[in-house]
C-alpha cells in the first residue's frame, strides 16, 4: 500500500513534459481539458437507510484519482450520507445500514476483513465544524501518524508534522507555536490542521463536508485554493452547498436529490448544460 502510495506520489510531481496532462494537452491542443484519470473508487447500487427512512436510492458512481468531485444538492438529499459510505463513518451510526458495493482500487472496503480504522487512514475526512482535539497543534497532527506507527523515532515525525502542515499551508502561522493548543487557533487556522491531521497519515482519498461553510472569505479562499492543490495528490470529494465553490474547484460534479444521484458530469457541463432539469432547476436556485 504504501508503495503504490509513493509511486503515486511521485508521479505527480513527475516533470510536466512527462505527465499525462501534458500528453493530453498536445493531443487534443490548447483548449482542451485535463485527461481523464484512473478510478479511485467505485460504488454500485448503493442504498443507505436510517431505520425505515430510505436516504440513498440506488447510487452508482466512479470517483477518480487525482480529481476533486463536488456532491450538491438541496438540504437532506442525502450528500453527507453517502459521503460516508466511503470511509464507513456510517458504521458508527446505530440505525444506519448500507447496502451495495463500494470499491477503492478494486477492494471492497465493507469485507469482513476490513479494518475500519485502516480504512479511515487511506481516505481521510474533514468535516463542517472545525474539531481539532484538545491537545497542542503538533500533537494533533502527529496523531494518526503515532496510532498507525508511521514513523520510527521523533525525527521522522516531526518530518511528518512539518510537511504535512506545509501541505496545508498551515506551517509559517503555526511553526513557532507548535505547543500551543489547536483550539486555539482561528476558525480558517482550525481547519486547515484538521486538514493537515488528515493528510498526515497519506491517505489516498480526502473526504470534506462542507469543510468552508464556517469560514469567512479569506479563510474560505485559502481552504479552496488548498483543495484545488491537494488533487494533485489525492482523490478529493467535497460536500458544498456553494455553486461557486463546486464551480471553483472541482473538476466532476454529482448532483443529489431526495436521496437519486439525478446527474453526475464534469463539472463545467453540471453548471452551464445540465441535462435533468431537476439539475438546472437547482444550479438556477429554483430548488433547494
Ligand atoms: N443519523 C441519522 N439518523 C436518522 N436519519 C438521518 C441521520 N442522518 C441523516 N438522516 C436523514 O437522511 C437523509 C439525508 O441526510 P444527509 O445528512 O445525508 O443530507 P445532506 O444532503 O447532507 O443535507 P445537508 O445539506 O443539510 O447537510 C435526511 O432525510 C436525514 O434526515
Ligand atoms: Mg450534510
Amino acid at each position: 500500500m504504501q508503495d503504490t502510495a509513493a509511486t503515486e506520489a511521485q508521479a505527480a510531481t513527475a516533470s510536466p513534459a512527462e505527465s499525462g496532462a501534458a500528453r493530453a494537452r498536445v493531443t487534443l491542443g490548447a483548449a482542451s481539458r485535463e485527461e481523464e484519470k484512473p478510478v479511485k473508487i467505485s460504488a454500485r447500487n448503493v442504498n443507505v437507510w436510517y431505520g425505515d427512512t430510505h436516504a440513498i436510492k440506488d447510487v452508482s458512481v466512479d470517483i477518480l484519482d487525482k480529481t476533486v468531485t463536488a456532491f450538491i444538492g438541496p438540504s437532506g438529499c442525502g450528500k453527507s450520507t453517502f459521503l460516508r459510505c466511503f470511509n464507513r463513518m456510517n458504521d458508527t451510526i446505530e440505525t444506519a445500514r448500507v447496502e451495495g458495493d463500494i470499491r477503492l482500487d478494486g477492494e471492497d472496503i465493507y469485507a469482513p476483513e476490513q479494518d475500519p480504522v485502516l480504512l479511515r487512514a487511506r481516505v481521510g475526512m474533514v468535516f463542517q465544524k472545525p474539531n481539532p482535539f484538545p491537545k497542542s497543534i503538533y500533537d494533533n497532527v502527529a496523531y494518526g501518524p503515532r496510532i498507525h506507527g508511521l514513523a520510527r523515532n521523533r525525527a521522522e515525525l516531526d518530518e511528518i508534522v512539518e510537511s504535512s502542515l506545509r501541505r496545508a499551508a498551515l506551517w509559517d502561522e503555526v511553526k513557532d507555536r507548535l505547543d500551543d493548543m489547536g483550539t486555539g487557533l482561528s476558525g480558517g487556522q482550525q481547519q486547515r490542521l484538521c486538514i493537515a491531521r488528515a493528510i498526515a497519515t497519506s491517505p489516498e482519498v480526502l473526504l470534506m463536508d462542507e469543510p468552508a461553510s464556517a469560514l469567512d472569505p479569506i479563510a474560505t479562499a485559502q481552504i479552496e485554493e488548498l483543495i484545488y492543490e491537494l488533487r494533485a495528490q489525492y482523490s478529493v470529494v467535497i460536500v458544498t452547498h456553494s455553486m461557486q465553490q463546486a464551480a471553483r474547484v472541482s473538476q466532476k460534479t454529482a448532483f443529489f436529490h431526495l436521496g437519486e444521484l439525478v446527474e453526475f458530469g464534469d463539472t463545467e457541463q453540471i453548471f452551464t448544460n445540465p441535462r435533468d432539469p431537476r439539475t438546472e432547476s437547482y444550479i438556477t436556485g429554483r430548488i433547494g
